[in-house]
C-alpha cells in the first residue's frame, strides 16, 4: 500500500502523478487497485483547476496474494494453462515459466521432435527431470504440459513442492482451442476431438487430485484468472486453519 500525503497539491499535478503511476504499475499489476483521495478538508472538483490541499492519496499496488511457492497449472492441451498462466503471472507479480518450453530449450527441438525421435517414455523422463529442477526455482507460475501431472513421479514433485491448479474444460472449450494449431503430437493421431474425450475419461479423474480447480470456459481469459486467484486464496485460507 503506498500512502502519499502532501499539505497542496494542485490538480495537474495530481492527475500527473496519477498517471506516472498508472504507467508504472500497470506493466506488473494491471488493475492497480487506485483507491484514490480518502480524506481532504478543502478538496475542490477533480475536474476544475482548484488547489486541492490537505489530501491524502491512496494506491494499492499490492498483488492480490502472497505465495510462498510456486502455482503449478495443471489440464489438458487447451485448457488455457498458458493464456492463464500469463495472466496469473502478471496479476501475483511472479514469473511465468512454461514447462514445455524448458523441455524444448533442453532438448534443442520441439516436442513434436521428441516424441518422433525418442518415443513418449523418453519425453515423460525428460519433463520430469525439467520440472523437477523448475520447482526447485524461487516461487513463479509453471503452466505444465497436459501430461505432466498424470505421470505419478511428477505428480508427487509437483504435490510437494507446488500449490496445483486444475484448469477444467468441457471438450467444446478445448477442441475449440486446440484445432486452430497443429504442433501437438498426440492430436496427430486420430481425430483429435476423439482424442480428447479419450483423455478427458482417462485423466480428468487424476486431474481432480489438484489442490484447486477452476472452471476453464469461453468466457475471457481476464476472468477466469481472476476466479483463479480467489479460488487459491479460498485454499490458503483453507490450508492456514488446518493444522499441519
Ligand atoms: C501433452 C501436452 C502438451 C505437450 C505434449 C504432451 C499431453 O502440452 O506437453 O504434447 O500429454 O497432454 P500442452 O498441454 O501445453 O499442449
Amino acid at each position: 500500500m503506498t500512502v502519499i500525503t502532501g499539505p497542496s497539491f494542485r490538480v495537474g499535478t495530481l492527475n500527473r502523478f496519477r498517471e506516472r503511476n498508472r504507467a508504472t504499475a500497470r506493466p506488473t499489476y494491471p488493475e492497480a487497485g487506485w483507491a484514490a483521495i480518502i480524506a481532504g478538508p478543502s478538496l475542490e472538483t477533480m475536474a476544475g483547476m482548484g488547489d486541492i490541499h490537505g489530501i491524502r492519496l491512496v494506491m494499492d499496488v499490492r498483488p492480490p496474494l502472497s505465495l510462498s511457492c510456486t502455482v503449478a497449472l495443471v489440464g489438458l492441451m487447451g485448457a488455457g494453462k498458458s493464456a492463464i498462466g500469463k495472466r496469473l503471472a502478471l496479476r501475483l507479480g511472479l514469473p511465468f515459466v512454461d514447462a514445455d518450453d524448458e523441455i524444448e530449450r533442453a532438448a534443442g527441438c520441439s516436442i513434436a521432435e521428441i516424441f518422433e525421435k525418442y518415443g513418449e517414455a523418453d519425453f515423460r523422463a525428460g519433463e520430469r527431470r525439467v520440472i523437477s529442477r523448475l520447482l526447485d526455482e524461487p516461487p513463479h507460475v509453471l503452466s505444465t504440459g497436459g501430461g505432466a501431472y498424470i505421470d505419478p513421479d511428477t505428480r508427487a514433485l509437483m504435490r510437494a513442492k507446488a500449490v496445483t491448479v486444475w484448469l477444467r474444460a468441457e471438450l467444446d472449450v478445448l477442441f475449440d482451442r486446440v484445432r486452430k494449431r497443429a504442433h501437438r503430437p498426440l492430436l496427430r493421431n486420430g481425430d483429435p476431438k476423439e482424442v480428447l474425450a479419450r483423455l478427458m475419461s482417462q485423466r480428468y479423474p487424476i486431474y481432480a487430485e489438484a489442490d484447486v480447480v477452476v472452471d476453464s470456459t469461453a468466457q475471457p481469459a481476464d476472468r477466469t484468472t481472476e476466479q483463479v486467484i480467489e479460488a487459491l486464496r479460498a485454499h490458503l485460507q483453507q490450508a492456514e486453519k488446518t493444522p499441519a
